[in-house]
C-alpha cells in the first residue's frame, strides 16, 4: 500500500515537511508554466500597453532618469505636470547642474521626499563636472551617481540606451511576487535577492524597453495592489499567486509600526505689507533645503525666539489653530505662532536677520524656493489676510 505523506502529523511513513511540499509546488510551477514571461507580456503591451506618456516621447537617459526619479514614490497623475513643467524649465541636464538648489526645490514643490530633488541636483553636476555631460552607460557606472540605485539605473539602461537591464520598482515587485509565489516583504533583503532573480531570468534580450515599460504598466493597470483584473492577464496561466487563491497575499506587507505624533510650534512673523520671515532649513531631516518658518518642540521657545531674534514681545504672539501633515515615520502637529510688526521701515529687529539665514519674502506670489506643501499652503492662507 502507497504510504500518503502527510505534513507534519506522525504516520508509519516518512514525514513530509511543509518546506518540501513548497519545493516540489515550485518545481511543479517551473515545469508547468512558461519559463519567460517576455513573450506573453510583449503581446499584451502592443495591444494595451502605455505609449504616450511624456517621458516616452524622446527617450534621451536625462528625460528617463527625472521622471524614474519622479515616479518613485509618487503616482503617474500626479508626476505629469511636475514633469512636463521640470522639462520646460531644465530641459537637459546641463541646464540642471547650472540652476540654483531654490530653484530645483521650488519644481519639486508639492511632490515631497525632497532628498530626490536634492540628490537630482547633485547627481547632473556630478554628470556635468565628471562625464563631460555624459550618462555612463554601464550599471556600476550609473549606480554610483548620487540617488541612483540599481531599479533606476536598470530603467535608464533599458528605456533610453537599449541595452538589456532588469529593473524592479514597486510594480514590478508586485508582479514577480504573485508571478512566483514569494513570500515576505520585499523590504527583506533575502525577499528582494529573489525577486531580482526573477527580474534577471525574466529580462530577453530583445525589445528590452518595451518589456521594462509593459511589466511596470501591467503592475499599474491589470495586477494592482488591492483589484488585480486576473482574467485580463496575459500572465494568468503561470500565475502561482492566483493558482493558488492567495493574490491579495503578495507582496508581503511591511510589518505595521504605531506611527507617532511630533508636536512642534512655528514662529510665523509678518510684516506690512505682505511679506513673511522664512529660514532655509538644514539639509539633514525633514524636509531638507526647503523654505519653512522657524521650528519649535516648545511654545515658549518660539515666543522667547520672537522676542530675542525679531524684537517682538512674546506676549503679543497669537496661536492659529495647528495643521497636521502625515510623513512616513511620524505625524505632525504644527501650531503657527503668530507675530505682526508694522511696515518694514517701522520694524526694528533685534539681530541681522541675513545673518541668522532668515529672509523675509513677498507673499504675493508666493517665493520661488522650495516651499513644503503645507507651508506653501499657510502662505496662501497669510496672503488673503490683509496685512
Ligand atoms: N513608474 C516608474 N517608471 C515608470 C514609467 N516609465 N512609466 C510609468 N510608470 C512608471
Amino acid at each position: 500500500m502507497a504510504v500518503i505523506p502527510r505534513v507534519g502529523h506522525y504516520t508509519k511513513g516518512p514525514i513530509v515537511k511543509k518546506e518540501t511540499l513548497h519545493f516540489i509546488a515550485k518545481l511543479y510551477h517551473f515545469m508547468s508554466s512558461p519559463d519567460h514571461i517576455a513573450d506573453a507580456l510583449l503581446n499584451w503591451f502592443d495591444r494595451h500597453g502605455r505609449k504616450d506618456l511624456p517621458w516616452q516621447q524622446d527617450r534621451t537617459p536625462y528625460r528617463v532618469w527625472v521622471s524614474e526619479i519622479m515616479l518613485q514614490q509618487t503616482q503617474v497623475t500626479t508626476v505629469i505636470p511636475y514633469y512636463q513643467r521640470f522639462m520646460t524649465a531644465l530641459p537637459s541636464v546641463e541646464d540642471l547642474a547650472a540652476a540654483p538648489e531654490d530653484t530645483v526645490l521650488h519644481l519639486w514643490t508639492g511632490l515631497g521626499y525632497y532628498a530626490r530633488a536634492r540628490n537630482l541636483h547633485r547627481c547632473a553636476r556630478e554628470i556635468y563636472r565628471e562625464h563631460k555631460g555624459q550618462f555612463p552607460t554601464d550599471l556600476a557606472g550609473l549606480e554610483a551617481l548620487p540617488g541612483i540605485g540599481r531599479s533606476t539605473a536598470g530603467a535608464i539602461l533599458s528605456l533610453a540606451m537599449h541595452t538589456r537591464a532588469p529593473i524592479l520598482d514597486g510594480n514590478v515587485k508586485r508582479v514577480l511576487a504573485r508571478y512566483h509565489a514569494v513570500e515576505g516583504w520585499p523590504g527583506q533583503r533575502a525577499v528582494s535577492d529573489q525577486l531580482w532573480r526573477h527580474a534577471e531570468h525574466h529580462t530577453p534580450q530583445e525589445r528590452v524597453a518595451d518589456f521594462t515599460q509593459a511589466i511596470m504598466d501591467l503592475g499599474a493597470t491589470c495586477c494592482t495592489r488591492s483589484q488585480p483584473n486576473c482574467s485580463s492577464c496575459p500572465l494568468h496561466d503561470g500565475c502561482m499567486g492566483r493558482q493558488r487563491g492567495r493574490q491579495r497575499d503578495f507582496p508581503g506587507r511591511k510589518p505595521r509600526k504605531e506611527i507617532p505624533l511630533r508636536r512642534r510650534w512655528l514662529a510665523v512673523v509678518t510684516r506690512s505689507p505682505g511679506e513673511v520671515l522664512l529660514e532655509k532649513r538644514p539639509v539633514s531631516g525633514i524636509w531638507g533645503g526647503l523654505w519653512a518658518p522657524p521650528e519649535f518642540n516648545e511654545e515658549a521657545a518660539a515666543r522667547a525666539w520672537i522676542q530675542d531674534i525679531v524684537g517682538l514681545p512674546g506676549e503679543d504672539c497669537r496661536i492659529d489653530a495647528p495643521f497636521h501633515h502625515a510623513f512616513t515615520h511620524f505625524k505632525l502637529e504644527a501650531h503657527p505662532v503668530r507675530a505682526h510688526s508694522g511696515t518694514n521701515q517701522a520694524d526694528a529687529t533685534a539681530v541681522n536677520i541675513n545673518a541668522e539665514g532668515l529672509q523675509w519674502f513677498s507673499l504675493h506670489p508666493p517665493p520661488a524656493v522650495g516651499l513644503p506643501a503645507p507651508v506653501l499652503r499657510l502662505l496662501i492662507k497669510l496672503d488673503a489676510e490683509t496685512l
